[in-house]
């Protein structure tokens, strides 16, 4: 507990000096720093290699801290209080007051928020005297980073501090919902589709309103090589991920679950595409995973991974 506060400390000392910090999250780790600092929130576009106009999501402790830069109404206030903290994040009006940076929002009117639940992530953002804007701690357009040593792949010593959190709970990105014009799911995430849909009310899209994704591109969550879906017979070549136990296993099967359990399944893809990657597999074929809760947001991401360049 005492070893969680010291670093809680080291990792405010660098945030309050501008500086990203990796925080844990229970979808994936994020790349963190100042919200309201625009020479902090610089600094995370150049390590991610991310275009100046994909914005980012700004992580709150509660809801008196968000005051101060969005509007919201009892609609948000609902789902805030069914969901929050968890895996979902709302599109939101910002306000002309806020003080978040204009790299944050790539001048848009609009702000992405999310209230993590994370235990060590809650305590530091709760001191904080500002949110923490905080994409996925990844190099843009590759594989999520779902631990410590995920994030020290990808940045190496690039990254000041990592407050290790162990690994995600989750291990895929949030649900966002956008509550700015026509109320929708405009990214699948880690809360199924079907347990946040049914409260989204039915209203007009708004032309002038309508809000898209910029940074969810059809070629994402990608680990460099090929991917093949719905596979039965795989080559033996390649590196093949199963989701059930099998009579035979092959040095080349790697198991997302023994027993189709999604949840799992959610929670080791990103590991196992990285070991795959690792292991030098030129190519990867994956078993047909049910398209069901959580399974859509899983076929979501393999299917993006495995879009050509
Ligand atoms: O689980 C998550 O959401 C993780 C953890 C760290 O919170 N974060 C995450 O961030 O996945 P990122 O940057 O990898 O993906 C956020 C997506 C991007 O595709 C970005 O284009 C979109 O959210 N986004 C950010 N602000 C937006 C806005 N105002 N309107 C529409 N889309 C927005
Ligand atoms: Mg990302």
């Amino acid at each position: 507990m005492n070893n969680d506060l010291s670093n809680i400390k080291k990792a405010i000392k660098y945030l309050n000096n501008d500086q990203c910090v990796a925080i844990p999250t229970e979808t994936v780790y994020g790349l963190a720093a100042n919200a309201y600092s625009d020479k902090a929130t610089s600094k995370i576009y150049k390590l991610k290699k991310r275009p100046k106009k994909n914005p980012l999501i700004v992580h709150y402790y509660n809801l008196d801290k968000l005051n101060k830069d969005c509007e919201f109404d009892k609609q948000f206030l609902k789902l805030y209080s069914k969901f929050c903290p968890g895996p979902i994040t709302f599109i939101l009006k910002l306000k002309k007051t806020s003080n978040i940076s204009k790299n944050v929002t790539n001048k848009n009117q609009t702000l992405a928020v999310r209230f993590p639940n994370h235990k060590l992530t809650r305590r530091l953002l709760k001191f904080l005297k500002y949110p923490l804007a905080a994409p996925s701690a990844n190099i843009s357009k590759g594989i999520s980073a779902i631990s410590r040593s995920d994030v020290l792949d990808e940045f190496g010593k690039k990254i000041k501090f990592i407050l290790d959190g162990g690994p995600s709970k989750k291990g895929l990105e949030s649900t966002i919902v956008s509550l700015v014009g026509k109320q929708k799911i405009l990214r699948l995430g880690s809360l199924e589709k079907n347990k946040i849909e049914k409260f989204l009310i039915k209203n007009k899209d708004d032309n002038k309103n309508k809000i898209i994704v910029p940074g969810q591109g059809k070629i994402h969550y990608s680990p460099g090589i090929p991917i093949r879906l719905n596979i039965e017979k795989p080559k033996k070549s390649e590196a093949y991920l199963v989701i059930s136990k099998k009579k035979i296993t092959n040095k080349n099967y790697f198991y997302l679950s023994k027993s189709k359990n999604l949840n799992e399944v959610a929670k080791n893809l990103y590991k196992t595409l990285r070991i795959v990657k690792k292991m030098s597999y030129k190519s990867i074929s994956v078993e047909t995973i049910p398209n069901k809760g959580i399974g859509e947001t899983i076929n979501d991401r393999l299917m993006r991974a495995s879009k050509k360049k």
